[in-house]
């Protein structure tokens, strides 16, 4: 931290400063400080992506770096045979083996911190793998996690992958209901998951859930569960029923086993993310081996700048796919050191990201704008009393930064001396897709910037011709990459029609007519920078969480009493979006603060805490268009206090009027 030009000189800099060049510091020692690479990419395509599948150990080398012949069914080094686990593990082991792995910093509570090598992850993940073959999990088989930030979570991911497993992460905080959907949907017959852990210094029950999830699977399954609790002499009492062990019951038995890692194709399936989309039913995106895993590394590499002998921390859950792509994959992949921490920003206190920055002496910080934002109004005494020197990059991802955020993070956590990355991407591009090259290009706060090299992006109006500098359009990708999505599982059409159609000509075998449509908007500057405006579907962003709309609707609309409800999102302080619902109730219910209770339950209990309605407004009419659709463009503007947008084609346009008086004397 440098304060000693502390003042308001330097604030008065700052705030109008909008272009930021990289630190000499930074890019002297950068692994990719090129910028001829642009250029070698956009002529080399698609062989420059050789580049990322050469970060890889390969059992059998690729024939193809792209097979496009039946687009989007695009299929990436073609032929080439690897294992994840492999990759991330045993080939670290001659140089790597006593260095740490995996830091795992866990809940305060218990100071129950632990270090893995390299050697020590190998010997768990492997037990690991042998245990769960010996449970009957074949190639193929699709294993579920439900587990929070506890190392059994990447050990089993990579146990799974080792033996060829697809996993499918269930983010812990998401609820029963929300599990069974996906291990239906999966048809998932395994389930890790865990006891119980700590939040905010308490036990909480996580099997309780998990179990009432298993209730609502469709056909049978065999249960792992992590002790966590339980071996602290906090156990939650359980019993387990004859398809359910502990986990330390399946390893018994496997004490130093060893599991030759399966052979995979470069197009295997690796895992599953189920995420939100349009309408009410998750999308089980599927990831690849091969251009997966090339993806999270070579992003891993060139963005974050990690090298094997950093401590690199990323605060995101692993639940989520910027855990799977830059906690476990990208990382590991690389041999570096890897941090996961289980628990809050704010417990014990309010510098606890701080002090495990000082503490491990942490090299880069990716965190989400939300979590900044946090941080900005606790004040800058918390990190200010901490040695934040080792630092050298910082990163963001998950939503728009705005440039005060962006600026403060550089000053109170960067001391001006670290670049930052804004990596805009999703589940479905595998890894980071727009963003500076930290060792190249000057930042420009709330811009993420250009694409990176060998991607096309383009910024497109509704007919899909490219816009200019400047104008609001769609973001578009026009050529395929490494590390997309391959199909939703077990529903190609879906795939198509959320992704391709809107800009594509899907009669068409020739690659030049399909366009990814990622369904964000965005415009771009004269020199090609890119500003991501946020979401054109019916998807919200809370805290860096994807949401359906729909998903919530359905959930209200389930609770008795409810007749029909609308949910947008209203901005928020914090949190970015916040959930709005908009509810008309039943012939004779009565609109009580016990049937919003009952709502905001619903809602948790359906999906899971973070989609809990932050206001449910009640109303006797939903402002509709002539042919019956719900403007929700109108209901956003009341929910955010903004100017109503134009009425005039409104079946009811007085009932808006009502709506904005109800919220505002609420
Ligand atoms: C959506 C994807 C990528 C991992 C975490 C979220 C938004 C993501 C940025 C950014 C502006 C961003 C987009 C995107 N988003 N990063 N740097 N700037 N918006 O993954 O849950 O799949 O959500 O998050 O709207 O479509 P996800």
């Amino acid at each position: 931290m440098s304060d000693s030009d502390e003042g308001p000189e330097l604030e008065a800099r700052l705030a109008e400063q909008d272009v930021f060049e990289p630190p000499a510091s930074f890019t002297d020692q950068a692994n990719v400080t090129d910028p001829a690479i642009y250029e070698e990419f956009e002529e080399n395509w698609p062989d420059c992506w050789a580049a990322a599948a050469d970060l890889l150990e390969w059992e059998d080398s690729y024939d193809r770096v792209l097979d496009d012949d039946n687009p989007p069914f695009y299929e990436w080094f073609t032929g080439g045979k690897l294992n994840a686990s492999a990759n991330c593990i045993d080939r670290h082991l001659a140089e790597r083996g006593d260095e740490a792995a995996i830091e795992w910093v866990g809940e305060p509570v218990d100071e129950a911190n632990r270090t893995y090598t390299y050697e020590e992850l190998h010997r768990e993940v492997n037990e690991a793998a042998a245990a769960l073959r010996d449970l009957g999990v074949g190639e193929d088989d699709v294993v579920t996690l439900y587990m929070p930030m506890i190392p059994e979570l990447p050990i089993v991911m990579l146990a799974c992958a080792r033996i060829g497993a697809p996993h499918s992460v269930v983010f812990a905080g998401f609820s029963a209901d929300a599990l069974a959907t996906r291990m239906n949907a999966a048809d998932s017959e395994y389930l890790v998951t865990c006891d119980g852990y700590y939040r905010r210094g308490d036990a909480l029950d996580h099997l309780e859930k998990a179990t009432e999830g298993l209730d609502g699977v469709e056909h049978d399954t065999e249960t792992v569960v992590v002790e966590r609790l339980a071996a602290n002499g906090d156990g939650v009492d359980h019993d387990l029923g004859p398809d359910q062990r502990t986990y330390d019951d399946l390893l018994a038995g496997h004490e130093g086993a060893t599991v030759e890692p399966v052979s995979r194709d470069a197009e295997d399936m690796l895992f599953l993310m189920y995420t939100s989309g349009t309408t009410g039913k998750p999308k089980g995106v599927k990831h690849t081996t091969g251009g997966y895993l090339a993806w999270a590394s070579w992003t891993s590499q060139s963005v974050l700048d990690v090298k094997p002998e950093d401590t690199y921390f990323c605060s995101a859950d692993i639940g989520w796919i910027t855990g799977h792509s830059y906690i476990v994959y990208g990382p590991l992949a690389l041999g570096t050191t890897t941090m996961m921490y289980e628990g809050a920003p704010d417990q014990p206190d309010r510098d606890r990201l701080w002090e495990i920055v000082e503490e491990y002496e942490a090299t880069q910080l990716y965190t989400a704008p939300t979590a900044i934002r946090a941080f900005m109004k606790w004040g800058e005494e918390y990190p200010a009393e901490h040695d934040l020197s080792s630092l050298r990059l910082l990163g963001t991802v998950g939503e728009p930064i705005n440039p005060r955020a962006w600026k403060w993070y550089y000053k109170h956590i960067g001391g001006e001396d670290c670049p930052i990355v804004d990596t805009w991407w999703q589940t479905e591009t595998g890894g980071m897709m727009i963003t500076t090259l930290p060792g190249i290009g000057d930042m420009k706060p709330g811009s993420a910037g250009p694409p990176l090299p060998g991607l096309d992006v383009r910024i497109v109006d509704t007919a899909g011709e490219e816009i200019g500098a400047g104008e609001a359009g769609y973001l578009t990708v026009q050529k395929p990459w490494p590390g997309m999505l391959r199909t939703l599982y077990n529903n190609d059409e879906r795939y198509i029609e959320e992704y391709w159609a809107e800009y594509s000509d899907v009669d068409s075998d020739d690659p030049d007519d399909w366009v990814y449509f990622p369904e964000d908007g965005a415009k771009i500057d004269d020199d090609g920078y890119i500003t991501v405006l946020g979401r054109v579907d019916d998807v919200i962003n809370v805290s860096g969480h994807r949401l359906g709309t729909m998903e919530i609707e359905s959930a209200i609309v389930g609770v008795e009493g409810v007749a029909e409800a609308a949910v947008v999102g209203g901005n928020h302080e914090i949190k970015g979006e916040a959930v709005y619902a908009y509810v008309i109730t039943e012939e004779g219910y009565a609109e009580t603060d016990d049937l919003r209770q009952r709502i905001i339950d619903g809602v948790n209990e359906a999906i899971g805490p973070i989609a809990k309605p932050e206001q449910v407004i009640f109303t006797p009419e939903l402002p509709k268009t002539r042919s019956g659709k719900i403007m929700r463009r109108l209901l956003e503007n009341i929910a955010n206090d903004e100017e109503l947008g134009n009425t005039s084609t409104l079946r009811n346009p007085e009932v808006v009027e009502d709506i904005q008086r109800t919220v505002q004397g609420d």
